[in-house]
């Protein structure tokens, strides 16, 4: 794995390590449901690079393997290196029971990923964007590791309102952690140099998907 240097995100980082063996039980059963029935709208196909970006313990990886080949590439990266450790377990459980796409765990911040630019066919931000102490930096870098014509997902299983105020309620680290509202976002992946398509904020789901041009 490679090393995370970024001693800015040294506070969260701390946050998600000590609670990476637990984090499954204190998530709703609902998350994995709701982030399948997100996944699945999405045109994925099945030799697609991906990068799962603040992967946790891996609740994305057996979505993504119910729609990748062998010719697909999921990397999983994370700043917590606990948290790696959680997804390296489940994957090794999947892996006794089917094929799986072409996998790389990652440790690393995601504004100063060791990854080349136009590496990645899907960028999936999926429940870690409030947590981006520099939400620019890490869109516009994010924007940078798509393929062109490739896409970022921005997505949660709760609406923006209830993320928010989950985050102020849990305090402490993630307390200030929030995901702007919708003319910020579409603002920030915008100076990324991406275009909007959609972005949906309902009880259930909030996504939003932005495209790199060809
Ligand atoms: C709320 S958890 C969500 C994990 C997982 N995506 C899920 O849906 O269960 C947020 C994750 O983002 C990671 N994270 C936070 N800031 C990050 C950063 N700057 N770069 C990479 N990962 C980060 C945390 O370590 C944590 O595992």
């Amino acid at each position: 794995m490679a090393h995370c240097s970024n001693q800015a995100v040294a506070v969260t980082r701390a946050f998600f390590d000590e609670r990476a063996e637990k984090w499954d039980a204190m998530i709703s059963a609902q998350h994995a449901v709701r982030l399948r029935q997100i996944i699945e709208t999405l045109p994925i196909a099945s030799d697609a690079h991906i990068l799962d970006v603040g992967c946790g313990t891996g609740v994305l990886f057996p979505i993504l393997a119910d729609i990748l080949d062998t010719q697909g590439l999921v990397v999983a990266a994370d700043v917590s290196f606990a948290m790696l450790r959680e997804t390296r377990t489940r994957i090794n459980a999947l892996r006794q029971q089917r094929s799986l796409p072409a996998q790389l765990l990652l440790q690393a911040d995601i504004t100063h990923p060791p990854i080349h630019h136009s590496s990645f066919d899907w960028v999936i931000c999926n429940s870690c964007f409030p947590h981006f102490l520099d939400q620019q930096g890490a869109t516009t870098t994010m924007a940078r590791l798509l393929r062109p014509k490739g896409a970022l997902v921005i997505c949660h299983t709760e609406s923006r309102n209830a993320i928010n105020e989950l985050h102020r309620t849990v305090g402490g680290a993630v307390g200030g952690h929030e995901l702007p509202d919708a003319s910020e976002m579409a603002r920030l992946v915008e100076n990324a140099g991406l275009s909007l398509d959609t972005l949906t904020d309902e009880p259930d789901r909030y996504l939003l998907l932005a495209h790199r041009h060809a």
